[in-house]
């Protein structure tokens, strides 16, 4: 493999996006009311490729944990990802449900911070999440343990191709399990190359959103 893209690396190329700072909504002097709205602006579309997020918990010790997820889908008002129920996260979110999830646009144009509460999604919508993800991640799912990391190399290339060679179309193992994050606070960040870069901060203001413009 060395040399070459990874597999799963398809799936995960985002283009840097041109932004028209005069009339990007980021820069009016009323930020937009909703900001999910500015959110499915920003966001890839259903089909295009995901992107790649921070999810940050916190240790039932208080130590924070952060690691790289999938963004597996924006649906308009949640954010979603996918993972492996015995990992560190779950038993994080077990016992603390709070996250922040920050995503980093290609050329540093374009960051959001969601903090919010995440909640087990459904079954049904975790096994749609499967079906979306790439043939290697699919297979990752499975092979993901400690058992299997704890191997040399050798055995762990045999197992992988085994694996493959047996189980062309796997079903989502039992440990395969997904998450919806609830917005509660949202921080839009955006570069701009001629002006400093600035934030908007939207909180929770009765049903709706209070929104202000923070220094970057
Ligand atoms: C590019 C990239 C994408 C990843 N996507 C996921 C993912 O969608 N779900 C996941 O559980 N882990 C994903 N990982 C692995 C996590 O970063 C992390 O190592 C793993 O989930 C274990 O985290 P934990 O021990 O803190 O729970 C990804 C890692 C990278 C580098």
């Amino acid at each position: 493999m060395s040399g070459t893209a990874h597999p799963a690396s398809a799936s995960m190329s985002v283009e840097v996006p041109v932004i028209d700072h005069a009339t990007d909504p980021v820069h009016a002097a009323e930020p937009p009311a909703d900001p999910a709205a500015l959110a499915a602006g920003w966001l890839p579309g259903p089909d295009a490729d995901r992107m790649l997020m921070t999810l940050s918990t916190v240790s039932p010790e208080g130590v924070p944990h952060a690691r790289t997820v999938m963004l597996s889908d924006f649906d308009g008002v949640r954010f979603s990802f996918h993972t492996d129920a015995s990992s560190r996260k779950v038993a994080d979110l077990a016992v603390n449900p709070r996250v922040a999830l920050t995503i980093l646009w290609p050329g540093f144009t374009r960051q959001l911070v969601v903090e919010g509460l995440a909640t087990r999604a459904s079954d049904t919508a975790a096994a749609r999440a499967y079906a979306r993800r790439s043939p290697y991640l699919r297979q990752l799912a499975w092979m993901n343990t400690d058992e299997v990391a704890g191997r040399p190399l050798a055995q762990r290339e045999e197992g992988w191709a085994r694996f493959a060679a047996e189980h062309p179309d796997p079903e989502p193992p039992a440990g395969w399990v997904g998450f919806t994050v609830a917005p509660e606070r949202w921080l839009f960040w955006v570069s701009h190359p001629g002006a400093p870069s600035r934030r908007i901060e939207y909180t929770r203001s009765g049903a709706g959103w209070s929104a202000r413009p923070l220094p970057g």
